[in-house]
């Protein structure tokens, strides 16, 4: 763990921790955790042990053999759906020598062989056959070896797992932004599916650092992307329904435990987020009558549910295409590095409609590793990655600043009580002088770092 010593590792990490939770209320937290070993080897135990991180769309194994490949924290599991249709997620670690069996990022199978020894495992996890048995290993019964697995649990297609089964399910996680994800990811009576292979990229930045961004920083785009702003033409598709002051009592901030999303609606005006017109056909008849209302008036929606799922569902102004909407997994790969995956879904009423699957692919390409916003965050987070671990912010103890929202603050921001605009705190001008979304990632953090490891070889230093 790290390079410090135990006691130095604790107290660090310890301070640390105890200064972003001190800090949530005054608005400040320590720049440092943004890129520091210590923390992030306790963050890889502390939340993404046992956190619901994402791993998958029911949409991409539906048939039984079908399994895909991917992390929790920097382990390697397989999730799979096995012949009598259940789904699982298995560590990618033969239990004989540790060894992965498992090559491909996706496929279908019913068994997976090791490559070492060729221990082979059914896709329920079981092992079913070693070679040279009666030689080598009468007495060991298969059924006393099973495959290490995480524990499961889904919402609406989503599939999320956890290592340490403590803490609250699913469903009591994700708490009121259910409202919201149900909106933006099942608002059609067939569900969404998930397209194509997702775009993948490594980039040299903090996983934290892009969940925030997601989390409803609309306060960087005047800056950061300038450029892509000045080249779009405003004028065209479902924003021209916007007024003047696009920008003003028309963007929101949602805020719930655990989640924050940043929503952008039109006032009265049916934008429908760029759909055809027959989209009021396929509306989801579980859709309480505000998430319809709001569905009716909504342009985008970006929002990250802690610790490194984002989800959007948008229409790209001027000329870039959409509507879309995508899933994001921030993969943690080190401190100061992660591999993002973007996979893009679209509602199954409209994939064999190729008009609208061209302009959508557009859409989900515009905000893409090459696409006309990401480079301009890319270069910026990896800045973040840079001076963050420095130790003159280490030796200084240095903090940020996250007051936008808070008093004193801002006339602009309000809180609105009008229940079509969802549960959770939501407030106006969400996003572009309200730092809400950013103080609510890191309570949860904060919540989670500072809980005490339970399981073997876990608790403090
Ligand atoms: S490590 Fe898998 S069979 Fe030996
Ligand atoms: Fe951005």
């Amino acid at each position: 763990m790290g390079s410090s010593s135990n006691s130095e590792y604790s107290s660090r990490v310890k301070r640390m921790i105890e200064q972003t939770g001190s800090g949530i209320d005054e608005g400040s937290f320590p720049l440092k955790i943004f890129n520091d070993q210590d923390i992030y080897d306790a963050e890889l135990r502390r939340i993404f042990a046992r956190s619901w991180v994402y791993l998958g769309h029911m949409s991409e194994i539906e048939q039984p053999g079908d399994y895909v490949r991917r992390y929790i924290g920097e382990d390697p599991y397989i999730l799979t759906r096995d012949e009598t249709g259940q789904i699982q997620a298995f560590l990618d670690s033969c239990m004989h020598r540790g060894a992965q069996f498992c090559t491909a990022d996706k496929g279908n199978t019913s068994h997976f062989r090791c490559p070492y020894h060729g221990w082979t495992y059914s896709n329920d996890g079981t092992l079913q056959g070693m070679p040279k048995k009666a030689e080598a290993y009468q007495g060991l019964d298969p059924e006393d070896v099973e495959l290490e697995s995480a524990y499961l649990d889904t919402f609406k297609g989503l599939i999320f797992g956890r290592i340490v089964d403590e803490g609250p399910s699913l469903e009591e996680y994700l708490g009121d932004f259910k409202w919201y994800l149900e909106l933006i990811l099942d608002p059609t009576e067939k569900g969404m599916t998930v397209v194509t292979d997702a775009h993948r990229w490594q980039a040299n930045h903090n996983w934290k650092t892009s969940a925030d961004n997601f989390g409803g920083d609309n306060y960087h785009v005047f800056a950061t992307h300038q450029a892509a702003e000045e080249t779009d033409d405003l004028d065209r598709g479902p924003w021209k329904k916007l007024p003047d002051n696009r920008r003003g009592e028309f963007n929101h901030l949602a805020c719930t435990d655990n989640a924050a999303v940043s929503y952008q609606i039109t006032n009265d005006r049916e934008t429908y987020m760029g759909y055809p017109d027959d989209i009021t056909e396929h509306f989801n008849s579980d859709l309480s009558e505000e998430q319809t209302e709001l569905f009716r008036r909504s342009l985008f929606y970006f929002g990250t549910i802690f610790p490194n799922t984002t989800v959007v569902h948008a229409v790209q102004s001027g000329g870039w295409g959409g509507p879309w909407a995508a899933i994001r997994k921030w993969q943690p790969r080190g401190p100061g590095e992660v591999e993002v995956i973007s996979w893009w879904l679209v509602p199954e009423e409209y994939e064999d409609n190729d008009a609208f699957m061209e302009r959508s692919h557009r859409g989900w390409e515009s905000l893409s590793a090459g696409g006309a916003f990401e480079s301009d965050d890319l270069t910026i987070w990896e800045g973040i990655s840079e001076s963050t671990k420095s130790m003159t912010l280490d030796i200084r103890e240095s903090k940020g600043n996250m007051q936008q929202g808070m008093d004193g603050m801002s006339d602009e921001v309000e809180i609105l009580e009008d229940p079509m605009h969802g549960p959770g705190e939501v407030t106006t001008n969400g996003g572009f002088y309200d730092e809400r979304g950013t103080r609510t990632l890191l309570s949860s953090w904060y919540e989670q770092m500072s809980r005490e490891e339970t399981g073997a070889n876990s608790g403090e230093q």
